[in-house]
């Protein structure tokens, strides 16, 4: 069992992207792993903004990183990237805070113009912070995710099947880290 830490960095209260890693933290959940949220909104606009490094708010995320054997970052895609939020906090943790860790890229956006942001945007970004592994992330059209007055998550089919898959590519991944760790003690 891996921890994981699922980062949802969308400022929107009704965010797709926070809602779909919900969604697949139950999967993760299911397959035996302790998944912690992390919704990048709810940490101090102040502090974000103001580069407060020691604000105790930003020092319990860089922890939550730190404890992580894995990490998914979901973000929209703003303007041809990622969201502005989440750089804001990615700059507040350490140059390698994803040391070691297995990490999964997820995006949503409103065209398939900027499917591949996840590539030329937010892989180099991650890479800089020194995961051990960026496993296949997936990219999911806004319109292909619908939340029901229950709040009931559908994803179109295709989309739901690829989701699915780079989830379990990543807890497979995380897996055989954790036995590795393990076995070398
Ligand atoms: C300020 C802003 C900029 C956006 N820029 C893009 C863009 O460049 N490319 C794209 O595909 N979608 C763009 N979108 C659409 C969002 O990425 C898309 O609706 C996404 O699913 C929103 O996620 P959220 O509900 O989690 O905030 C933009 C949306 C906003 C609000």
């Amino acid at each position: 069992m891996a921890t994981i830490l699922s980062v949802s960095a969308s400022p929107s209260a009704t965010s797709r992207t926070a809602r779909l890693l919900r969604h697949l933290d139950a999967r993760l959940t299911a397959q035996g792993h302790e998944v912690i949220a992390l919704d990048v909104r709810t940490l101090p606009a102040e502090a974000l903004l103001g580069a407060d490094f020691g604000h105790p708010a930003i020092v319990r995320a860089g922890a939550l990183f730190e404890q992580a054997d894995g990490v998914v970052i979901g973000t929209p895609v703003y303007k041809a990237a990622y969201s502005g939020l989440l750089k804001s906090l990615l700059d507040l943790l350490p140059q390698y805070a994803l040391t070691g860790k297995t990490v999964l890229p997820l995006a949503t956006g409103g065209t398939t113009a900027h499917v591949l942001a996840i590539d030329y945007a937010l892989r180099p970004v991650l890479a800089s912070m020194g995961p051990a592994h960026i496993t296949p992330g997936w990219f999911t059209l806004d319109k292909d995710i619908t939340v029901a007055d229950d709040g009931t998550l559908t994803v179109a089919p295709g989309s739901a099947e690829a989701l699915a898959q780079v989830a379990d590519q990543f807890s497979a991944a995380l897996g055989g880290r954790t036995t590795l760790l393990a076995a070398t003690g």
